[in-house]
């Protein structure tokens, strides 16, 4: 075995090593390790966790010490062969299994680098010795940062903008609410299967949402004031869309003197082939573009960036400076750091070599039992599979320690069943473990059926 499935927690208060023998312990009372099981080398394991080999050497030694490993020399460390000694009163463990934390292989969480803390910790150190503005900035953002996002968009976008057409947001969903409130009264097409997060919001805002299925080509938007898509990779199928078809829906908005609303959301990470730019550079008129720092600084740092029609500038910018709409400025003055110093840069370029080389562990898994959607791209895939075999998949993931989404929770109107499967917050460890508990449940089910077909596209 040349990892385990642990997850150790740098900002806990119980030290590394103690999270590393509660973690190992659980591993062998629940089952997963069995007597005589080798375990992985402490420079193997301390390389898969991204810590010093000495947290896995004192975790190790604590186990032995406890009575559930033993080392033979030469060979490596072992789960104790022969009656395993009782732990100590203070670390036996209780007759329930020992409950560990759910891992998440959802779409929202990405790899960062974990190499590159040095300098997410020199940024904030930055921001320490900065005063912040007087009074309330400028509400379309800090200036600098509108010219760092400029120049990024510019070269990784092909999205040639003004830093002044830019406006700051606190994340995506943030920044549809901004646009929402200017946008001229009507309902808002959302693509179905869509982000659930999009249709939430505009229902919030009092609107009314139409589905427009998320695989069909979307020839008229007649009705709508705006329609939300996301062209570079749609969420959840994972779908590019084609020249072809951004033609035709930029067609469609203009005749229907609609918006269109561009949810950028991963584009940065393809790949096989080089980023698709961004349906915002045909028509600045007509598209107005999201972006989010989620995937490649924090989902947790809730900063954004929108870029509105010109014509709807005005009127965004007015509301902003009355309600004093605006992100944090230590968030921002941060992000504008990591920005300048070539972090953001270096993440997604280690994020991406990491998700080429999970993407296809995950395909290898599931292309026995499943139909993937779309391209692999990203930092999650969906597998097309009917509803009961991907439940049953779901609750055996479930009950191993593992959550995956089910497709069907990202469609309204729309029929697609199957599994969403993400890979960028879990180790390469927690990973391998999911995917075998998810294969052994589906083989339960023989190789893939067809999935139902889904319901015709809306004309
Ligand atoms: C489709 C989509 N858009 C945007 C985001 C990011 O949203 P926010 O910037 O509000 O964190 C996500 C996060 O998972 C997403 O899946």
């Amino acid at each position: 075995m040349s990892t385990l499935p642990l997850r150790l927690d740098r900002t806990a208060a119980v030290p590394m090593p103690a999270q590393l023998a509660t973690q190992v312990r659980s591993l062998i009372v629940g089952g997963t390790l069995l007597r005589g099981d080798r375990l992985p080398s402490s420079r193997a394991l301390a390389a898969d966790l991204v810590v010093s080999r000495a947290v896995v050497e004192q975790g190790y030694e604590q186990l032995v010490a406890e009575g559930w490993l033993e080392t033979r020399r030469g060979a490596g460390t072992f789960v104790a062969s022969g009656g395993l000694a009782p732990p100590p009163a203070a670390t036996r463990p209780s007759r329930r299994p020992v409950e560990r934390p759910l891992v998440l292989l959802d779409t929202g969480t990405p790899w960062i680098d974990p190499r590159q803390r040095a300098g997410w910790r020199r940024a904030w150190r930055e921001v320490s010795a900065v005063a912040p503005p007087p009074g309330y900035d400028d509400p379309r953002g800090l200036p600098e940062l509108r010219v760092a996002l400029a120049d990024r968009l510019g070269r990784t976008r092909g999205l040639v903008v003004e830093p002044d057409e830019i406006v700051v947001t606190a994340g995506t969903g943030d920044g549809l609410r901004q646009l929402l409130r200017v946008l001229p009264p009507g309902p808002i097409g959302v693509e179905d299967p869509g982000y659930r997060a999009a249709a939430a919001t505009v229902a919030d805002a009092g609107r009314a949402t139409v589905d427009v299925p998320a695989a069909a080509p979307i020839t008229s938007v007649r009705g709508l004031a705006g329609i939300y898509v996301t062209p570079a990779h749609q969420h959840p199928l994972g779908r590019v869309m084609p020249a072809a078809e951004r033609l035709d829906l930029l067609a469609a908005a203009r005749a229907a003197d609609a918006i269109v609303i561009e949810d950028d959301y991963d584009s940065e990470f393809r790949y096989d082939v080089a980023p698709v730019p961004a349906l915002a550079s045909l028509d600045r008129e007509r598209v107005a573009y999201l972006g989010t720092a989620a995937k490649a600084v924090a989902p947790a740092l809730r900063l954004g960036w929108l870029v509105v029609p010109p014509a709807l500038a005005g009127p965004l910018q007015e509301h902003r400076l009355v309600t004093h709409d605006g992100a944090s400025w230590p968030a921002q003055r941060a992000l504008l750091t990591l920005l300048r110093d070539g972090w953001v840069d270096k993440v997604v370029r280690a994020a991406r070599r990491t998700y080429a080389e999970r993407a296809p562990r995950v395909a290898a898994a599931l292309s026995p039992y499943a139909e993937l959607a779309g391209p692999l791209a990203g930092m999650y895939s969906t597998w097309l599979m009917p509803e009961d075999r991907a439940v049953a998949a779901r609750d055996a993931a479930l009950a191993a320690g593992f959550q995956v989404g089910l497709l069907s929770s990202y469609a309204r109107s729309s029929g697609h069943t199957g599994l969403v499967i993400g890979f960028g917050g879990v180790s390469d460890a927690e990973l391998d473990a999911a995917l075998a508990v998810l294969t052994r449940a589906l083989a339960v089910g023989g190789p893939a059926r067809p999935d139902p077909a889904p319901p015709a596209p809306r004309d």
